[in-house]
């Protein structure tokens, strides 16, 4: 089974402020798009990366991946102006290369191995697979003009939802082929052709950088991995 992963990395960052994109941003000494680099091409059942970057920054990825020496990098490719338009050209890059795809965003850098092992042991049963935390907060629905509570959630069926998302590729490329308005994650494209999607336990530790103080954040648990 070739196993290949696609890193999107093309976002402006403009929740984030900053001189340069979130994934470029050094934490505790190397960039973020780096650690999570390295998580992925340290798994033996990795076969290669895709990595997707802005236009704007494609020369500072291409020299961040040589001076890493990030081998299993095989290709640094233009992405688009969605996360989405920026997955849909990794596919597209990919071509028929690859039995499973696992996507996982450039800003998750505290992702483990143990879990894109339990990533590719999911796809193996289900063909579509996703990270997921049970969500700790109560969560409710808000009518952003009135600012009144419209719904309160029942926080015992409510899961937040990581990558790495880890598909058939076959089952994907049909999602993104009949994908007309996009969405904030892939598994969200395969669920609207009707593909059943498992989920398995990310980790709590496995923030998505967004924000400057979620960085402060992941260098406090890098801190206490690396102590
Ligand atoms: O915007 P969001 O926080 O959902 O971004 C998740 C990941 O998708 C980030 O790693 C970001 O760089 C990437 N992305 C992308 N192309 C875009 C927008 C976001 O590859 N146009």
């Amino acid at each position: 089974m070739s196993v290949w992963a696609i890193i999107p990395a093309g976002g402006t960052g403009e929740r984030f402020g900053g001189a340069k994109p979130k994934p470029l941003t050094d934490l505790e000494g190397k960039p973020v798009v780096v650690r999570t680099l390295e998580v992925f091409a340290q798994c033996a059942c990795v076969e290669g990366i895709v990595l997707v970057v802005h236009r704007d920054w494609l020369k500072d990825y291409q020299d961040v991946v040589l001076i890493h020496k990030l081998k299993k990098v095989k290709a640094v490719i233009v992405g688009g102006d969605t996360r989405t338009q920026s997955v849909r050209n990794g596919l597209a890059f990919l071509g028929v290369a690859a039995d499973v795809v696992m996507v996982h965003d450039a800003v998750r850098p505290l992702v483990t191995a143990g879990i894109i092992a339990a990533a590719i042991d999911a796809v193996k049963i289900t063909g579509a697979a996703i990270a997921a935390v049970p969500v700790k907060p109560t969560i409710k629905g808000v009518d952003p003009k009135s600012m009144t509570v419209t719904e309160t959630l029942d926080r015992d069926l409510l899961w937040e939802v990581q990558t790495p998302q880890v598909f058939d590729r076959k089952v994907l490329a049909r999602a993104y082929a009949e994908d007309r308005d996009g969405a904030t994650d892939d598994a969200t494209l395969v669920e609207r052709i009707g593909v059943k999607v498992s989920v398995f336990m990310g980790a709590y530790t496995n923030i998505k950088i967004t924000t400057p103080e979620d960085l402060l954040i992941a260098k406090a648990f890098l801190q206490q991995t690396m102590a």
